[in-house]
């Protein structure tokens, strides 16, 4: 479609102001393309929908702020001393007022998606819950593998719900003094429940390593039931939320603890790329094959790595401008030398000389178009079709 560039750009300025009737004609829109035969742009155009749900349809200032059931207890603020371990004198917990959270929700699955909104809204409606004689919930479990994106989605919920964070790393917490980690884990909880606020405790499996040590039977007992006791303690005190890489550690009676236990999965082809994206420059079209690239190379890597891949690739890029390296030539000098972890068949693939990894990216799965190849390539859109037609001509890779 003519001036669809314009158009797209366009869409995404009025999605910074969502609304419901917007959506609508977007929608309208969207449909009428896909009718015509334009089902690329149709897409991008739904793309930019889902993006802007993600990152406007969540944000704080639709959330009524914070009519919670819980009681309302002392204000914290940032200035009040935490509680310290009596042998290191190292503190127990940080807190971060709400205000000064600046963290964006991590781009997840629909379905997970859905959960985060199902809790923000029983938060925002914990009167009305109230009123039929329910609540909301008052703790939850994530896990997932590391970088996936779970502790920046416990503060951006702190954020949302305008509850300070009360964060606390659980490894911290344990001591081989034999019961100090009890000790720890009242005094931590003690100070959380005197006021409204997010408790929450990272690296939660560390809690499972005093297992690990066979003199320490009776003290692992005395741990899980004082974090036990501790967690029914919370209640109506704000929300506890657990953290966790390693679930499997995790004693079964504390897993059932908790009222919502949520998986966070690695991230897949569609949310890599806009993950890409975020750390690209989003407002930019020409960054959408980039970002299509990298998400291609980093089949398998969580949030973190991929943030890290495209941080290093707009970097070079930068710096790059003038030396003549295509896209292309780029991620493989990457690929090359990161520590992300980017799959042998990866590696491979994208070593291969020119005319095979065209026909690779082309290929059903990954769908680059011509035009998107031609810019990653840096040649024309003709070079990229002599290469996919040579292909079929060969009885190789289809064209499209
Ligand atoms: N799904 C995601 N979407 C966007 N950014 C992500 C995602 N997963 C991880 N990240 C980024 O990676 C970094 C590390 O994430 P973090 O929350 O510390 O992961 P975890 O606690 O699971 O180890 C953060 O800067 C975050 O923005
Ligand atoms: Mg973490």
């Amino acid at each position: 479609m003519e001036h669809f560039a314009i158009l797209k750009s366009l869409v995404r300025v009025a999605m910074a102001h969502d609304t419901p009737p917007l959506r609508h004609q977007i929608e309208r829109l969207a449909e009428a393309m896909s009718a015509a035969g334009e089902t690329k742009e149709a897409a991008a155009l739904r793309r930019t929908l889902s993006t802007s749900a993600r990152e406007h349809g969540l944000t704080p200032s639709r959330i009524a702020k914070s009519n919670t059931t819980l009681e309302a207890g002392e204000r914290l603020t940032s200035s009040v001393p935490v509680p310290v371990d009596k042998e290191s004198s190292a503190n127990l917990a940080t807190v971060t007022m709400p205000e000064d959270i600046h963290v964006s929700l991590p781009l997840f699955p629909n379905s997970v998606q859905e959960n985060i909104e199902a809790l923000i809204q029983e938060w925002a409606n914990a009167t009305l819950l109230g009123e039929a004689g329910m609540r909301a919930t008052q703790s939850v479990l994530v896990y997932g593998a590391p970088g996936t994106g779970k502790t920046t989605l416990a503060l951006w919920l702190a954020k949302s719900l305008g509850m300070p964070v009360v964060l606390a790393r659980l490894d911290g917490l344990i001591s081989s003094y034999l019961g100090t980690t009890a000790r720890n884990l009242g005094a931590l909880f003690a100070f959380a429940n005197r006021y409204e606020c997010v408790l929450v405790l990272d690296e939660f499996d560390a809690i499972a390593k005093v297992r690990d040590d066979p003199n320490e039977v009776g003290e692992i007992k005395r741990v899980v039931n004082a974090l036990l006791q501790n967690m029914d303690s919370r209640d109506g005190h704000g929300i506890t939320i657990g953290l966790t890489n390693h679930e499997a550690l995790l004693d079964p009676a504390i897993w059932r603890r908790f009222e919502v236990q949520l998986s966070v999965p690695l991230p897949e082809f569609e949310q890599r790329i806009e993950i890409a994206r975020r750390f690209l420059d989003d407002h930019q079209e020409r960054t959408l094959p980039e970002a299509k690239l990298l998400s291609w190379v980093c089949d398998g890597v969580s949030g973190a790595e991929l943030q890290t891949m495209a941080t290093k690739y707009r970097k070079r890029r930068l710096l790059q401008a003038s030396s003549g390296y295509t896209a292309i030539q780029t991620v493989t000098q990457l690929a090359r030398s990161t520590s992300v972890h980017i799959s042998a068949e990866k590696r491979t693939e994208i070593e291969s000389d020119e005319a095979t990894l065209t026909r690779q990216l082309a290929s059903a799965e990954q769908k680059f178009s011509k035009v998107e190849l031609a810019m990653l390539f840096e040649c024309s859109t003709k070079t990229i079709a002599r290469r996919l037609d040579l292909a079929s001509e060969d009885g190789g890779a289809n064209a499209e």
